[in-house]
């Protein structure tokens, strides 16, 4: 049996100047330095460079929330792998929701990302996720099978068996409305069985599968004792200290 390590991410979205940032990551990296879990910090792209100097030392991963497919370039705004490389960033959040929904990303735009993130061995974290709309027509697993195919077009099975894949539902984001343990596990597990039809078992049982979508210090030991739940995506509460209840959960 694979054992599989948690792996706990907070997602700031767009929140934290650099000198707020510097407040929280100074309280944050004595609470959340923990070595039999995987932290991340998923930061804007104006705060990688300073959180990663302030980790240093510690157990803790920053990721990006986003970046670009191409190398370099006239893009302008954009982020590149390389330049995340340079600045000490190993992880990336890819396709989120609000990606997807505000800047219009296709599964298609998200499947380059994941490839050139691999390319510069930066760990993808690509989300997925149903609408509320999708789930009461029934076709959340549709959708995310989708997501999920399309996301990985490819991408070999060593790479996806390296690589995160965060179920977020939508309608949990930001809401308050956490998906039921048995929800949650449910779409988790859907997405192990799907990775493992598409690869193999190995591949599906060594890929670690994040639950998002108002995760707090009272719900997350539960969500992550879930068989195929292997920690969390964590939007407004890793903005504040409770983010370290979170990540300190009993494993
Ligand atoms: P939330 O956000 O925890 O605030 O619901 C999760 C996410 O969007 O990653």
């Amino acid at each position: 049996m694979v054992i599989r390590k948690f792996i706990i991410a907070g997602n700031w979205k767009m929140n934290m100047t650099p000198t707020e940032a510097e407040k929280l990551v100074k309280e944050l990296k004595e609470t959340c330095n923990r070595k039999d879990v995987d932290v991340v910090f998923c930061v804007p792209a104006i705060d990688l460079l300073p959180v990663r100097l302030l980790v240093d030392g510690t157990n803790i991963f920053v990721g990006a929330e986003n970046m670009y497919s191409e190398d370099k370039g006239a893009y302008t705004g954009e982020i590149s792998a390389p330049m995340l490389v340079d600045s000490g960033i190993s992880f990336v959040i890819l396709g989120h929701s609000e990606r997807r929904e505000y800047f219009h990303e296709t599964n298609q735009d998200i499947n380059k990302k994941v490839l050139k993130a691999f390319e510069y061995n930066i760990t993808p974290i690509m989300c997925v996720g149903e609408s509320l709309a999708q789930r009461e027509e029934g076709i959340t697993l549709h959708w995310i099978r989708e997501q999920v195919k399309e996301g990985l077009e490819g991408v070999t099975k060593e790479q996806v068996a390296s690589m995160v894949i965060a179920y977020e539902p939508i309608w949990a984001i930001g809401t308050g409305k956490t998906a039921t343990t048995e929800q949650a596990q449910e779409i988790c597990k859907a997405i192990r069985d799907y990775v493992a039809e598409l690869y193999d078992q190995d591949t599906a049982d060594t890929l670690r599968i994040q639950y998002g979508g108002s995760v707090n210090g009272k719900n997350a030991a539960e969500l992550f004792a879930q068989p195929d739940i292997d920690g969390g995506l964590v939007g407004g509460a890793s903005l504040k200290p409770e983010f370290a209840e979170i990540v300190n959960f009993d494993a």
